[in-house]
């Protein structure tokens, strides 16, 4: 009887778990697929134009352009926008509901952490590219959830439940690390970090 209650509680935890790290993903992939995309597709005119900050050195660096910026939230949104498709499609109501601010909020987010994150590592002397471990991963991160903190705070005390907070923690550095390198095996990227 014992051994039953306790595989049944274990069977819950396993499937909240599950539940969880679902919820995790699909909240996610509009915030995950910014950077990526920014690889693919940027370059050109640099964010800062050039220009320095009182220490002499660039204000963002040559690795945070225009058309990344650009192009990685259009690909953010686009990735949300088939989410919203395939859940209505499949009837997968389960999973939470991304709305047309949600996704765009977690994608310009995304991509607003990465350019705060440059304009500290270069402040700290870092150069561009150089590895700023724990930065380079959650910058993405911070900016989504600052993005929903600030402009839907009610999506996100709907959604960001603990356990998928937790789940987001533990994944983030792992799929960073993984794109890139990917990215760096198929030559987009310079550096495998
Ligand atoms: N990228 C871009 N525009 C952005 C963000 C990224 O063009 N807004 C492109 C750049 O080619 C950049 C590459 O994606 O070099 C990798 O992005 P990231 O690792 O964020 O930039 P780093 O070059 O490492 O620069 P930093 O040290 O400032 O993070
Ligand atoms: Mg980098």
């Amino acid at each position: 009887m014992i051994i039953l209650e306790i595989l049944e509680i274990g069977n819950i935890y396993i499937a909240t778990g599950i539940c969880s790290l679902l919820s995790a993903i699909w909240i996610m992939i509009p915030a995950y697929v910014p950077n990526p995309a920014a690889v693919l597709f940027g370059g050109g005119t640099p964010v800062d134009l050039g220009t320095k900050f009182i220490d002499g050195r660039r204000l963002l660096g040559d690795g945070k352009t225009y058309r990344g910026f650009v192009c990685g939230v259009i690909a953010g949104v686009a990735a949300g926008l088939a989410e919203m498709h395939l859940q209505a499609w499949a009837g997968w109501h389960a999973l939470p509901a991304h709305t047309l601010l949600s996704i765009s909020l977690l994608a310009t987010g995304a991509l607003a952490g990465d350019l705060v994150k440059s304009f500290i590592k270069r402040r700290f002397r870092k150069e561009r590219g150089e590895m700023w471990i724990i930065a380079d991963q959650y910058d993405l991160v911070l900016g989504a959830f600052a993005f929903l903190l600030i402009f839907d705070y009610e999506w996100m005390s709907a959604y960001l439940t603990l356990p998928v907070v937790v789940w987001i923690i533990l994944l983030t550095p792992l799929l960073h690390r993984a794109a890139n390198l990917i990215g760096n095996k198929i030559g987009v990227k310079d550096v495998p970090w």
